[in-house]
């Protein structure tokens, strides 16, 4: 069951975690830290937690930043945290790795199967020269047919603000597009706006407790397309 009696006819993508696999990132902290294995584990989801955090804390306070600079200080506090020191040139690498994620693998078969009858878009938190740089790099630009930021209107997922704005460019009742995110506070937030939700729970994670409930809950990105 939809949010809405309107048909979704517009797929919105989350970019990072569903569309692009963050992974690479932990491999370059591995790579450019000297620290142990199972602590470079610690570091990246730490990193992640605080990225989110402060995206979430700079929209509350109205003080918006873009996701780049947010991810950046991000990494600073994490870093601070652990008592790391990376040089100068690892610390840069580490933050460029962002830039070049890997798609998943399914990711632009199922943008094309799902193209053919809807309007599939990427609405990610990443200001819109991370989001060229990165669909470009994992081959996706091609496979979308539009990328919406949430640098329009100044503010980050799950600020009802982002969701409207992407229907208002749709032209299009929140009803009438679907979010697509393997993040589940995305899924809620989206949910709660009123739009049209499908979670891509990879990892069998728990639902969140606040917000709404995903429409549609799939394993993969070929899974959704099989089910849409
Ligand atoms: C995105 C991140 C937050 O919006 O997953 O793409």
């Amino acid at each position: 069951m939809t949010n809405s009696e309107s048909i979704d006819d517009v797929l919105c993508f989350d970019m990072y975690g569903t569309l692009c696999d963050t992974s690479t990132v932990t491999a370059a902290l591995g790579e450019h830290l000297d620290v142990a294995d199972g602590f470079v584990a610690d570091v990246d989801a730490l990193w992640r937690r605080t990225q989110l955090r402060y995206a979430q804390q700079v929209a509350l306070m109205d003080d918006y930043a873009p996701f780049s600079e947010v991810t950046e200080q991000a990494l600073d506090y994490t870093l601070n945290f652990y008592d790391l020191n990376p040089a100068e040139d690892a610390r840069e690498r580490i933050v460029a790795a962002y830039d070049e994620l890997d798609p998943y693998p399914d990711a632009a078969d199922a943008l094309d199967r799902l193209g053919e009858e809807y309007t599939v878009a990427v609405l990610s938190n990443g200001n819109p020269e991370m989001l060229e740089t990165m669909a470009e790099n994992a081959g996706l630009a091609d496979h979308l047919d539009a990328v919406v930021s949430a640098h329009e209107v100044r503010t980050f997922k799950p600020d009802p603000a982002v969701y409207r704005n992407a229907a208002d460019r749709f032209d299009r009742e929140l009803g009438g597009c679907r979010l697509v995110s393997s993040n589940p506070w995305d899924v809620a937030g989206a949910s709660s706006a009123g739009m049209a939700t499908a979670w891509v729970n990879r990892s069998r994670e728990p639902a969140e407790e606040v917000g709404g409930d995903a429409d549609l809950t799939v394993e993969s990105l070929s899974a959704l397309a099989d089910a849409l």
